[in-house]
């Protein structure tokens, strides 16, 4: 238990590892936002652009990091500070980078923007000072500010399955539907009380470690999920009409796909694999070199979007059926939702209701313990805290954090001096602080984390030590021949692997240094309105 003096914690084995990390993927992203912009970008069209995407820079990341914590054993930060002590190469580029950034905060004084001022100054000082690790403390930060609002929408689940069950979700029309949403989303105490409670849950699974806690926890839960899943398609698929929904959600209509869903595709494709806050890097870390990395991924992301694509033949057939309107976000799942199941004839809304905030939940609660997790290695790795001193502290810390963003959700009036201070930093602000919490890391922190990630090990670890690390316990799988690979030739065994140039060690080399990074650059663009494409 002492891993801060003794051993270090770890997975027992591929399967636990697995589980955890496609738990930390599937979440309520999956639920409320996949089928959603996979129905208004062309359906089918777009699930095959969403799979490149997935394929073109989330396994090259989700490889980088878990390499990057199995090599060092650390948490995000001290992964960075292991492979950096060893070359020095970062320190000019660091300081020149560093420089330029804090340059820039001066133009920013100029045209008045003080709070982006204040902001690139302390992007610009941690980059001059730390160079490399600067991202492993971004991630570390991102994760941390991430769980403050992902628990208010975890707390709502748990709410709502309580309802639920209790039969206080039987909605007759949007207006009660939105009215009920705003009594729990707008009243401080439900909506504290349910953040905090969820973040005691993730903690309580935290509290145990790696294999007796997120291990254990996740192949319970994982299977329930899946489950869960099935029953609703079955329910979703017999009822009448389904069939548009299913067509809605897979027919390639490829005249609906624009640019624009393109990058839409990107930016989800890294939002759902918990890409750039340091999760893969830190599950890996507790993960021993018999394991296979790479053919673990693809499973982390073969079960994440089978989930996700199950999600939306759960959800249309039924909103299909019911003739209702889809919507991204939490009005789809806590008001539509919940209105579609009372709506079916069956009379049991109240049990497909509950099954339904059910499987959210324990979507939400294996994505919030890994974010948990993050912070928690980071304090054991950084600060030698035993585990229990680090849950308990992360946890308090995070919930206080959370009680910001679970108050401001249905408006500021419970924290007008946040409001000001924010518009008075930055000019306007947009949504609430939830939404602005999310907006700055979706958009900004996580892209940048990831490139750098990947900058990082094609250039400067190097991927010639990246490749040695997913070597083992890969059986050779990274000097495979990708052509006798694709024809069934893979044991032919004439000519020494290492001899040919096309191995998928060299292909992903070639995508982390070159395609991966440039693909990220673009949606980046795009996100923060730089970049025009499309309609
Ligand atoms: N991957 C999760 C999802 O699809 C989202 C998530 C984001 C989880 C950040 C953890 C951390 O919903």
């Amino acid at each position: 238990m002492n891993e801060a003096k003794g051993k270090r914690d770890n997975w027992s084995g591929s399967l636990g590892f697995i589980l955890a990390a496609a738990g930390s993927a599937i979440g309520l992203g999956n639920v409320w936002k996949f089928p959603y912009i996979t129905g208004m970008n062309g359906g089918g069209a777009f699930v095959l652009v969403y799979l490149g995407c997935v394929l073109l820079v989330g396994l090259p990341i989700m490889l980088c990091e878990f390499t990057l914590g199995r090599h060092t054993q650390q948490s995000p930060v001290g992964a960075f500070q292991k492979l950096c002590n060893k070359s020095a190469r970062n320190v000019p580029s660091a300081r020149l980078i560093g420089l330029l950034v804090i340059f820039a905060v001066l133009g920013m004084i100029c045209f008045g923007s003080y709070g982006y001022a204040a902001l690139l100054a302390i992007f610009g000082i941690l980059i001059f000072r730390c160079g490399w690790v600067s991202v492993g403390i971004v991630s570390v930060f991102s994760a941390a500010t991430i769980l403050g609002y992902y628990a208010v929408a975890g707390g709502w689940t748990i709410t709502y399955i309580f309802r639920a069950l209790g039969g206080g979700l039987n909605f007759v029309d949007k207006s009660a539907a939105q009215e009920y949403f705003k009594s729990i989303a707008g009243d401080p105490l439900i909506s504290v009380s349910a953040q905090v409670g969820f973040m005691l849950i993730c903690g309580l699974v935290v509290w145990f470690g790696i294999r007796r806690g997120i291990e254990r926890v996740s192949k319970i839960l994982m299977p329930i999920l899946l489950f869960m899943l099935f029953i609703l398609i079955i329910r979703g698929l017999t009822s009448p009409n389904a069939m548009g929904g299913v067509q809605f959600l897979l027919t390639p209509d490829f005249s609906k796909l624009s640019t624009e869903g393109a990058l839409v595709a990107m930016g989800h494709a890294f939002y759902t694999l918990s890409l750039g806050m340091g999760i893969s890097i830190t599950y890996g870390s507790y993960l021993d070199r018999q394991r296979n990395i790479f053919l673990s991924s693809l499973a982390v992301i073969g079960l994440d979007t089978l989930i996700a694509l199950m999600a939306g033949l759960a959800i249309f057939p039924a909103l299909f059926a019911m003739n209702m309107d889809a919507q991204e976000g939490p009005g789809l799942v806590f008001q539509v939702m919940p209105m579609v199941f009372n709506a079916l004839p069956d009379q049991i809304g109240w049990l497909w209701c509950a099954i339904f905030f059910l499987l959210l939940a324990i979507a939400a609660v294996t994505s919030g313990i890994s974010l948990l997790e993050v912070c928690v290695t980071f304090c054991i790795d950084q600060f030698r805290w035993e585990r229990r001193l680090a849950t308990l502290c992360a946890t308090l810390v995070i919930s206080a954090f959370g009680i910001f963003c679970a108050l401001s959700v249905q408006d500021w009036k419970y924290i007008p001096w946040l409001q000001q201070a924010l518009f008075t930093a930055f000019g306007e602000v947009r949504g609430n602080f939830f939404d602005v919490v999310d907006v700055f890391n979706s958009n900004y922190l996580l892209p940048l984390a990831g490139i750098s990630t990947s900058i990082f090990v094609g250039w400067i670890w190097g991927t010639r030590r990246a490749v040695n690390e997913i070597r083992h316990g890969a059986n050779n799988f990274a000097d495979i021949h990708i052509i006798t690979l694709l024809a069934g030739l893979k044991n032919d065994g004439r000519r020494p692997a290492t001899e040919v140039v096309w191995t998928l060690a060299s292909l992903w080399g070639i995508f982390i240094r070159f395609i991966t990074p440039s693909a990220i650059v673009i949606t980046f663009l795009h996100a923060i309105g730089w970049l025009k494409l499309g309609a």
